[in-house]
């Protein structure tokens, strides 16, 4: 299969909205991660998302939208909570786990009553979506347990050949996933953590939200059991070992340097993940691209400090640890 490589200019978005209605697979922009969309109706294409990730098919898509008239398609009520969510944080990087209605194909909810739904706020994917003219399942479009795409760049790395189409939008806005929020619930608990934090949803929601309990647990432990089946895989993993130090600002810098002087005398390619000087912020934008260069630059061994844990800093720290594979230590 040859993939068409596509602008964002008017014609190219009639002509991706077109793949997507007869069934084809395009790979579009999105103020988080680049996503890989199908027809959110249309199972045999949205099996065929699964078959070219290589991805869990327990594992639900999101389905995207542009407009709330959308969503009478997808779930059957929404609540004054949703009223809510929406209205502080649509369009953007949160996603709503809703009740489906059963015209939305298993293969889509990954077998679940559930569905994941999300508005973005990017003009690119707002513009797609609205060519495409139908709900829009996608996942991220890499290939399952690498990182997530922020580039197009990064997407022909995994899909050239393989899918239908790729819109080029530029890098992304925010470079980690949306806040996955489940709201079927008496009280609104965040199942993935994004850009969007439980502080932010408690300031602008005025009630408080509560955290999947997973996320504050390792894999190995007995009562891991994350509510959200995408959170149990280990994502985000770079060829290379990855060691994240954490303690004194001061003495995981000694740690690191020391490392590295170490492996390099054995003429080890080290690679130190350093981040802007936007904290949180610029670590949420840089990691995955970062780690693709590692695996590019055939690095031996990855090395990085540990941010803070709070905020966006929780929410970053959520991918380092499983790229880590959860390899901590403490200086
Ligand atoms: O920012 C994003 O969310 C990007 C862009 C493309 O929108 N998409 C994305 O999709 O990250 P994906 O498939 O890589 O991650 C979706 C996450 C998974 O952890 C999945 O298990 C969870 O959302 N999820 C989806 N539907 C769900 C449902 N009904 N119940 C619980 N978790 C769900
Ligand atoms: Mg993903």
């Amino acid at each position: 299969m040859q993939t068409r490589y596509l602008s964002t200019s008017e014609e190219d978005m009639r002509i991706a909205g077109e793949i997507v209605r007869n069934g084809g697979l395009v790979a579009f922009p999105t103020e988080t991660v680049y996503g890989l969309g199908a027809d959110a109706f249309d199972a045999e294409a949205v099996e065929n998302i699964y078959t070219v990730k290589g991805r869990p098919a327990d594992n639900p898509s999101i389905v995207h939208i542009w407009s709330r008239d959308q969503l009478g398609l997808i779930t059957p009520e929404v609540t004054p909570m949703m009223e809510k969510v929406m209205d502080a944080f649509w369009p953007g990087p949160v996603t709503m786990i809703c009740q489906r209605i059963f015209t939305v194909p298993y293969v889509t909810t990954g077998g679940l009553e559930t569905v994941g739904i999300r508005m973005p706020s990017d003009p690119a994917a707002r513009a797609f979506l609205k060519a495409a003219d139908c709900p829009v399942a996608a996942p991220s479009a890499n290939l399952s347990g690498k990182p997530s795409p922020t580039t197009a760049e990064h997407v022909r790395e995994d899909f050239d050949g393989r899918i239908d189409a790729i819109i080029d939008g530029g890098p992304c806005e925010f470079g980690i996933e949306s806040t996955v929020i489940d709201m079927t619930g008496d009280v609104p608990m965040i199942l993935r953590p994004g850009i969007m934090t439980a502080e932010d949803f408690h300031e602008r929601l005025g009630v408080p939200v509560i955290m999947d309990p997973a996320l504050n647990k390792k894999p190995e432990d007995p009562d891991f059991h994350p509510k959200a089946p995408g959170m149990k895989y280990r994502h985000y993993a770079p060829k290379a070992p990855m060691i994240i130090f954490e303690g004194e600002e001061e003495k995981v810098l000694e740690a690191i340097e020391q490392m590295k002087t170490e492996h390099e005398m054995e003429g080890e390619n080290v690679i130190v993940l350093e981040f802007g000087q936007n904290g949180a912020i610029d670590a949420a934008h840089e990691l995955f691209a970062m780690l693709r260069d590692a695996d590019r630059e055939n690095a031996d061994l990855i090395l990085a400090a540990a941010l803070p844990q709070k905020g966006v800093g929780f929410s970053v720290m959520n991918r380092m640890l499983k790229s880590a594979g959860f390899n901590i230590r403490k200086v």
